[in-house]
């Protein structure tokens, strides 16, 4: 199922004959074990030989290897160097600090530092709200981490975490000119987190919770909530919610269904399922049935946590038990949180006519988005080389724009819903088709729309 794809990029640098055909043996060895050719480019011209640089994608890093090991057998040719671009990217790391203000003279000195600073800081110790207006609290945000929960890679603590850190903070800058700092905490005690984003709290407008496992975050982001006077948002949590929120208003739409007659299977009760069933929730389905690992949840199941027996108590009308297949018979919506290929055609077609399905386990969906579409009216993935990609970008930059522009102190239901639909009308009718439901996360539209409607919700 995987295609070559820029995440697994490389450049080598090849010494070959200059003979006529050397370009053309060069990419077909590439194209012959199924890298794709991006970029071929002469670097030296000799009488006796040729250095080119060839870029292509691959699928893996096995599959990198493959591509050198097809180059090098060529006769005459020799691997000079192999360069992984993603590596080459992120090299002395991916985001910096810039001064705004011009420093040249004595005269910014004095004013940007000492003497001048320190009538700043006495007008700020006299009004603490000042620090909004005057310091970098008002466009600032910190991505707090504990590393537990690393994409879908596991618990492999806060050094590793920080390249996703340094990635979301140059998203928050790109997609919604919000100043974003890694906070990458060597602990996974959750009295120590709390305590360590409490004490830094006094620099930043917000708090975004991200990659810390379940169901340790549930209690983080709520504690802190209490105690903090700045919006926390975990966006594993919620802004999934928001953008499958919006991305099923629009798959309705196209179906022609209503959301107070769907039954909505939601497969994964962890970080991302949770918040998604409380979120819709809140938009009145018809019923909603949630899936883990152990099944069906319903009430009579034994050992739940807190999260568990509150989606026991809040879904499942019937109280349905049996596993993700049961669930799936008369079904309207499927949403897939939880692992890879869990099911087939097969059970799509036992789901209700004009079926949706979001199958966002990433990297591998619960069900191949192709055979998915065998008896599904409309899919989703969390992956970007097919249609309908639902990804969190669409949501959290505009989410923490508006809160900023706000200098909102929380963030509540009513937010995440007006998100979600200005996610949702950026994709107006003339477009609206079972292929394009959410719009692109490159559509400069989105993040202003999401953060005017935040702000709005955040002021009414
Ligand atoms: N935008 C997106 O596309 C997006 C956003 C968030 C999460 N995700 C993906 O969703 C998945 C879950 O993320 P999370 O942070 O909620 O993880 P999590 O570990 O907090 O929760 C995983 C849940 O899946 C359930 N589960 C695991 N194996 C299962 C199985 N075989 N059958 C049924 N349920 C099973 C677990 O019981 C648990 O409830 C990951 O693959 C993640 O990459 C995608």
């Amino acid at each position: 199922m995987p295609v070559p794809g820029p995440g697994y990029s490389i450049t080598v640098r090849v010494e070959a004959p200059p003979s006529a055909s050397a370009a053309g043996d060069l990419t077909s060895a590439v194209g012959r074990v199924g890298g794709v050719i991006t970029a071929f480019d002469v670097v030296e011209s000799h009488s006796d030989r040729v250095v080119v640089d060839i870029t292509c994608n691959a699928m893996s890093a096995n599959h990198a290897r493959d591509i050198t090991d097809a180059i090098e057998a060529l006769p005459g040719v020799a691997v000079r160097k192999v360069s992984d671009r993603t590596f080459l990217m992120h090299l002395g790391g991916k985001i910096e600090v810039t001064a705004k203000v011009a420093l040249r003279n004595r005269d910014d000195l004095s004013r940007a530092y000492t003497p001048g600073v320190a009538r700043i800081c006495q007008a700020i110790a006299e009004n603490p709200d000042d620090a909004r207006r005057l310091t970098i609290k008002r466009n600032t945000v910190a991505v707090v981490t504990d590393g537990s929960a690393v994409l879908g890679l596991g618990n492999l603590g806060p050094a590793a975490a920080l390249p996703v850190m340094e990635g979301k903070a140059a998203l928050f800058k790109k997609f919604a000119g919000v100043d974003a700092w890694p906070v990458c905490l060597d602990t996974q005690d959750t009295e120590e987190i709390i305590r360590a984003v409490e004490l830094i709290a006094p620099v930043y407008g917000g708090i975004n919770l991200e990659d810390i496992a379940a169901p340790r975050c549930f209690e983080i982001e709520a504690r802190l909530r209490e105690k903090l006077d700045i919006p926390v948002f975990h966006d594993d949590q919620h802004g999934t919610a928001i953008c499958v929120v919006a991305a099923l208003r629009n798959a309705l739409r196209v179906v022609g269904k209503d959301m107070a007659d769907c039954k909505i299977v939601v497969c994964g009760v962890g970080a991302a399922g949770s918040a998604i069933i409380r979120l819709l929730l809140q938009r009145g389905p018809a019923d909603v049935v949630a899936v883990d690992i152990d099944g069906i949840v319903n009430r009579d199941r034994r050992n739940m946590d807190a999260n568990l027996a509150w989606v026991a108590q809040n879904t499942n009308r019937d109280n349905q038990t049996g596993r993700l297949h049961d669930a799936l018979v008369g079904a309207d919506v499927f949403i897939g949180v939880s692992a890879p290929n869990l099911f087939g055609a097969a059970q799509v077609a036992t789901m209700a006519k004009g079926a949706v399905v979001f199958a966002l386990a990433n990297p591998d969906p619960e069900i191949d988005p192709v055979e998915a579409h065998q008896h599904a009216a409309v899919v989703a993935t969390g992956r970007s080389d097919y249609p309908n990609q639902i990804n969190n970008v669409l949501a959290f930059p505009g989410v923490f724009r508006g809160l900023l522009d706000a200098q909102a102190k929380t963030i509540t239901d009513a937010m995440l819903l007006a998100a979600a639909d200005a996610i949702a009308d950026t994709v107006d009718g003339d477009r609206l088709n079972p292929s394009f439901i959410v719009p692109s996360v490159f559509d400069a539209a989105v993040a202003p729309a999401v953060a005017d409607a935040v702000r709005k919700a955040a002021q009414a």
